[in-house]
């Protein structure tokens, strides 16, 4: 038996995590044979809920688990870990202002970049999931300063594995026949879902998005709205934010860390700009399309971008920068 990976998750009393934790627990992110040490973190008025979480994770009887660790230190939450999985975060309440919403996040993810800095493995990898997920990314990458930051990374797996599930509708074929739609951008409204360098499996050929779906409005239009506004959508219709969906993707973006990416496939991240590719920025953390191997990333470099990406692509690009500043005022004040 190997040994065991230690692996943190934060918010671990909340929505996303009670689906997270039995997908990890399970084998379903580090393989079948890997034994596990699970780390749960939350804030201290959710100690009770999280001994709840603690107690279904031990009547799972899962044979890959063999300790779970449930804190509201972070001194005890980030010692040696391999991976860590940030999904708690301050959620925006009802009339808070964006600024204000920002303010809050970059005190949790400045703490907690400082505790991975000082107490985890510095071959750990870090995933951010929780909101702002990009700029939060970056406040917890600059915090731990002897990390490198090419092991931080945010979650636009979910935007990733909803445009691939829309057009897999559209077509009425399997979602994995759906490949190397790209997210780019922010994990937000302005995100660009873009299908013109997919392919479609068809009748065991594959042939462009734009040639299979023979509908050049909807991929330009309706196709890219609805993958940008899908979460307000499940917020409408479930009264409560995607959950399991989020759980998935989150899987599925550890599990192609972990393992690589499939040949001649790629997938959407939100990883560090150096500002020499696709002309983004540098110090954005911008999802962009990548392959992985060896547990190291690499962005697909030489795609074509037309005008009508070009615009999206900026746009998305400049409300990082917006909220990458507004951070870094609280993060330098702090
Ligand atoms: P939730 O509200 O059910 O759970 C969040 C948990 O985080 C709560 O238990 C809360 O006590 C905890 N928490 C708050 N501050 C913390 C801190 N400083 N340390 C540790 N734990 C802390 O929320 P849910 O639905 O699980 O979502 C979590 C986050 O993920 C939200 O910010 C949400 O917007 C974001 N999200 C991101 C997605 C992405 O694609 N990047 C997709 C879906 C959700």
């Amino acid at each position: 038996m190997p040994e065991p990976v230690k692996v943190l998750v934060t918010g671990a009393a909340g929505q996303i995590a009670y689906s997270l934790l039995f997908g990890i627990a399970k084998g379903d992110v580090f393989g079948k044979d890997q034994p596990l040490i699970l780390v749960l973190l939350d804030i201290t008025p959710m100690m009770t809920v999280l001994e709840g979480v603690v107690m279904e994770l031990q009547d799972c009887a899962l044979p890959l688990l063999k300790e779970v660790i449930a804190t509201d230190k972070e001194d005890v939450a980030f010692k040696d870990l391999d991976v860590a999985i940030l999904v708690g975060s301050m959620p925006r309440r009802e009339g808070m202002e964006r600024k204000d919403l920002l303010k809050a996040n970059v005190k949790i993810f400045k703490s907690q970049g400082a505790a991975l800095n000082k107490y985890s493995k510095k071959s750990v990898k870090v995933i951010v999931v929780g909101n702002p997920a990009n700029t939060n990314c970056l406040t917890a990458l600059k915090s731990a300063p002897s990390i490198p930051k090419e092991n931080f990374s945010c979650l636009t797996r979910l935007d990733h594995n909803r445009a691939k599930a829309q057009i897999a509708l559209k077509l009425n074929v399997a979602s994995d026949d759906v490949k190397n739609v790209i997210i780019w951008g922010n994990h937000s409204s302005t995100q660009y879902p873009d299908a013109s360098h997919a392919s479609v499996t068809l009748q065991g050929k594959d042939v462009g998005a734009f040639e299979a779906v023979k509908n050049d409005d909807w991929l330009k239009g309706g196709f890219i709205t609805t993958v940008q506004q899908r979460g307000a959508a499940v917020i409408k219709a479930r009264k409560l934010s995607s959950a399991m969906s989020a759980a998935k993707a989150i899987c599925d973006h550890v599990r192609d860390i972990w393992f690589g990416t499939p040949e001649g496939q790629f997938v959407s991240m939100g990883v560090i700009s150096d500002g020499n590719s696709y002309g983004v920025p540098e110090d954005l953390m911008y999802s962009f399309p990548l392959t992985i191997k060896n547990k190291t990333w690499k962005i697909v470099e030489g795609l074509c971008i037309n005008d009508f990406s070009r615009e999206k692509m900026d746009i998305t690009a400049k409300e990082l920068q917006d909220e990458k500043e507004t951070a870094f005022e609280f993060l330098s004040s702090e």
